[in-house]
């Protein structure tokens, strides 16, 4: 045997003998100790030399020649293969940890806080799910049909959609529906209209799509649809409570935007954003309900369960969604199985009816002590509905409060940014449905105020207490 190769093999139960002896050949190849071409001593000998059966010797030869690393037959003789060593990745070094300080408290926009796990309707859909098994197949790629006719009942129900399954896709949610839409329908360079402040992700999607993004500015009501030109091929608009402002499209300026897509042929995206939320009235029907030929219609479980849960869904004409199924199945883009039975045992027990009561109700006291709270230093607009509300604060700069806040222990959005060319007044987007208890939201309230209190002494402005 190879005198220059020690080869030590553990008797205590570190693996198998054949896999130790190979891995020793592996790196003796690997580092250059055993050249291409290099003769290997046969099994017997190596086994001899060894004192472990031959089989253990054979085992470890066939391991490496499977792999590649020798070559030659029994009899002929064993040889090193000709294989040039990769120099290995040397691991750039793990970034220091930030220094601990103490955790943040969180106020970012969207995210949910109803904790599911205790809930009955919860526990029995998933226990529904894992008594079932899966399509031993691809499922259909617009979704679980029985749930794109449970989702139709429901969109028809609480948003006034008159649809049916056909009119139906399942998503991983809002983001994911419209990259799909934009992956199918739009062209490079097709103009679309996204509102000015809007949602990051949508400017983020089109400009992938290497669309070209047209700013559209909002008042208090939502997207101004008169600076609407005719050269967009879609605008994409959050209707229910404008992102990141609030607005409410009112019934005239809905008609309006309805009208000029049937003049010009664009596609109206409706993000329904925040629906089901509203505190003062009842949601208004959406746009969809108004024709399903221009409307595309995305719903997300993200704001009324978690984002985590990834499941949403589209709402259009037939066409497109065959359309869009026909390109999942190409790009092998197939809907999950669990997540959509086990929503389709929650809506079918009535279980997101039941979450959305309860989490309003719950909400709308947090909406209350935020208003109540952060009244004296801004404007508040958007309070009416959804998950946050938007602290108007002209002449402040809203990323450094932002920071400040953030060097306090609270988290919040500065305004600034999800502004894109509109110019329009500084502020802070303040999710008050994200702390995971009321204590942490009382705290995260507290700190916020107290920066915005410091922040108003230092420049010479007193908070009015009236919050007016
Ligand atoms: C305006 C808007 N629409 C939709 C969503 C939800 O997106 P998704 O369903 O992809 O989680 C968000 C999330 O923050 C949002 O801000």
């Amino acid at each position: 045997m190879d005198s220059s190769l020690p080869l030590v093999l553990a008797r205590d139960g570190s693996g198998p003998l054949h896999l130790q002896l190979a891995e020793q050949f592996r790196a003796a190849i690997r580092d250059g100790r055993l050249q291409a071409g290099h003769r290997l001593p046969s099994t017997r000998d190596l086994a001899r030399d060894l004192s472990v059966s031959r089989s253990v010797a054979q085992a470890a030869y066939d391991q490496l020649h499977a792999e590649g690393w020798i070559a030659g037959r029994t009899g002929s003789g064993t040889y090193v293969a000709d294989v040039v060593p990769l120099q290995p990745v040397l691991r750039t070094p793990a970034r220091s940890p930030e220094p601990a300080g103490p955790p943040l408290l969180t106020l970012r926009p969207g995210i949910p806080y109803i904790s599911p796990v205790a809930d009955a309707g919860w526990k029995r859909a998933w226990r529904e799910v894992s008594t079932q098994a899966p399509a031993s197949g691809y499922d259909h790629p617009a979704g679980l049909p029985e749930l794109r006719s449970a989702l139709a009942e429901h969109v028809g129900r609480v948003r006034g959609i008159a649809c049916g399954p056909e009119n139906l896709l399942i998503t991983d949610g809002t983001s994911h529906g419209l990259r799909l839409l934009l992956s199918v329908t739009r062209q490079p360079g097709d103009r679309i209209a996204i509102e000015d402040p809007g949602f990051a992700t949508a400017v983020s999607a089109a400009r992938q799509h290497e669309l070209k993004v047209v700013d559209i500015a909002v008042d208090e009501d939502g997207i101004l649809v008169s600076d609407l030109g005719p050269d967009l091929s879609a605008v994409y608009v959050t209707p229910s409570h404008q992102y990141p402002l609030g607005g409410r499209l009112p019934v005239a300026r809905r008609n309006e935007l309805i009208r000029w897509a049937r003049r010009t042929g664009a596609t109206l995206i409706e993000d329904d954003y925040d629906s089901e939320f509203r505190y003062d009235v009842a949601p208004l029907p959406a746009l969809a309900q108004l024709d399903l030929d221009r409307v595309v219609h995305l719903g997300t479980l993200s704001k009324v369960l978690s984002p985590a849960l990834r499941l949403g869904w589209l709402v259009a004409s037939p066409d497109v969604v065959d359309r869009l199924a026909a390109y999942r199945e190409e790009v092998g883009d197939w809907p999950g199985w669990p997540m959509q039975a086990a929503f389709l045992a929650m809506l079918r027990d009535g279980y997101l009816d039941q979450v959305i009561r309860r989490s309003k109700r719950l909400y709308s006291e947090r909406r209350n002590h935020t208003c109540a709270a952060l009244a004296p230093y801004g404007q508040i607009v958007g309070q009416d509905a959804g998950l946050h509300i938007t602290l108007l604060l002209p002449g402040t700069d809203d990323r450094a409060l932002s920071a400040e806040a953030r060097a306090a222990g609270v988290v919040v959005a500065p305004l600034s940014d999800y502004q894109r060319s509109v110019p329009g007044p500084p502020g802070l987007v303040i999710g008050y449905a994200t702390p995971p208890d009321d204590v942490a939201f009382h705290q995260a309230l507290d700190v916020l105020s107290e920066v915005l209190s410091r922040h108003s002494a230092g420049r010479g402005t007193r908070p009015d207490p009236s919050g007016s």
